[in-house]
């Protein structure tokens, strides 16, 4: 990647104002409940820390908050992470614009600033220029690290880099590095599928299916698979409307000579309130849901995975975040902790979730921070905020 990146600058007495990603979960009493994106964030923290910066300046979005205060959404919780894993203090604002916030970043003594939900502002989202160009007017440098909102064309991602010197972080830097192994991938190279929806990955496996050598499918995508084959799924979820676009990709991974893996067991309830109804069954009968990928189909993954040299992990098999609807993603997630000699990228959102849950996260080569970010970037697609970032000059 020819872009500029935070090793290519000198910090020394600059303020460099740096876009992360601290859209992280909340429990109802307003806590941070996983701080990943906050440690991701880290090392390009501490090495713009150890180069004598004058001030780093933080900034994010936190859920949704569709132009408006929320006071739910305020960065308060996130500052307070984020100051208990850097062991320095950190300064939280109460806006992220204006005559308070410029002369609060001269003023206050804090190193590290973290300024308020960016989506406070509709301009965040508008991709606002003037707005854009406020944010740079706090700094001398802009660095982007937040590569779970690459793909988002907002005035913190993209337009204000128009304005002051910018580059790259090591974390956008890292997610490019490993994705871009599982688009020029070391054979043999097997992707694992689940997840509710095809639609959400169709775009991805139309891009991977040159590349790959075999694709699991599992979780609920899967009952949209087998019914395009005629197979029953009972009343499991199924993408009704998606059900031609499964078989077009079953026939053309036939044509291009991928093996595809589907599910010839399952884990199925009367209703997903209910496990008490649980069952293993090879057929799923009218009237069950499937919620699991069952052990014969769990075996034959891992008899799949057994040799490849680069994974894909994009999508979980089956409702993990429930504990009795959870074995088939547990199982798969502990067998990849163990294998070795072959690269492991898992995709960002309720993978990594799952990585998470399963305590594997430091056991495989890579985890994305990015759901969205990292399924277009394996779709082929441009991320408008690298694209954003100056080239390199030599
Ligand atoms: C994410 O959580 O995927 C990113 O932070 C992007 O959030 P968004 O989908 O609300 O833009």
């Amino acid at each position: 990647m020819n872009k500029m990146t935070i090793r290519d600058f000198d910090f020394k007495d600059k303020r460099a104002i740096v876009r992360v990603d601290f859209n992280v979960p909340l429990n109802e009493q307003g806590q941070v409940i996983d701080d990943a994106r906050i440690e991701a964030a880290l090392p390009t923290i501490r090495y713009i820390l150890a180069n004598d910066v004058k001030k780093l300046i933080l900034m994010s979005h936190l859920g949704r908050p569709k132009g408006k205060i929320v006071e739910s959404l305020r960065m308060s919780p996130v500052a307070a992470s984020l100051e208990s894993l850097l062991g320095e203090p950190v300064a939280k604002l109460n806006d992220c614009v204006g005559e308070a916030v410029s002369s609060a970043v001269e003023s206050i003594p804090q190193r590290v600033i973290v300024l308020e939900n960016l989506r406070f502002h509709p301009e965040e989202k508008a991709g606002d220029e003037s707005f854009a160009g406020k944010l740079a007017g706090l700094a001398d440098i802009y660095v982007n690290d937040a590569f779970g909102t690459a793909h988002r064309v907002h005035a913190s991602t993209t337009k204000i880099a128009k304005y002051i010197p910018s580059c790259i972080g090591f974390l956008i830097e890292k997610e490019i590095q490993y994705l871009t192994k599982a688009l020029h991938p070391v054979k043999p190279y097997v992707v694992i599928l689940g997840g509710a929806k095809v639609s959400d990955k169709i775009e991805m496996v139309d891009n991977l299916i040159g590349q790959v050598d075999k694709i699991l499918i599992g979780g609920a995508m899967a009952y949209t698979f087998l019914k395009s084959k005629g197979t029953p799924v009972g009343n499991s979820r199924v993408e009704d409307e998606k059900i031609d676009l499964a078989g077009n990709i079953l026939h053309k991974a036939e044509e291009k000579n991928v093996k595809i893996v589907l599910p010839v067991d399952h884990v199925v309830v009367r209703s997903v309130d209910n496990p008490g109804t649980k069952e293993i069954v090879d057929e799923i009968p009218d009237g069950f849901i499937g919620v699991d990928t069952g052990p014969k189909t769990i075996n034959s993954f891992v008899r799949e995975l057994k040799d490849a040299k680069t994974i894909l992990w994009n999508g979980p098999l089956g409702i993990f975040e429930n504990p009795h609807y959870a074995e088939g993603t547990k199982e798969i997630a502990l067998f990849l902790a163990k294998l070795d000699g072959a690269t492991v990228i898992v995709g960002g959102g309720d993978t990594a979730s799952a990585a998470s849950e399963f305590n594997v996260k430091d056991k495989l080569s890579h985890i994305s921070t990015g759901g969205g970010a990292s399924l277009s970037f394996l779709e082929g697609k441009e991320l408008p905020a690298i694209t954003a970032i100056s080239d390199k000059t030599n």
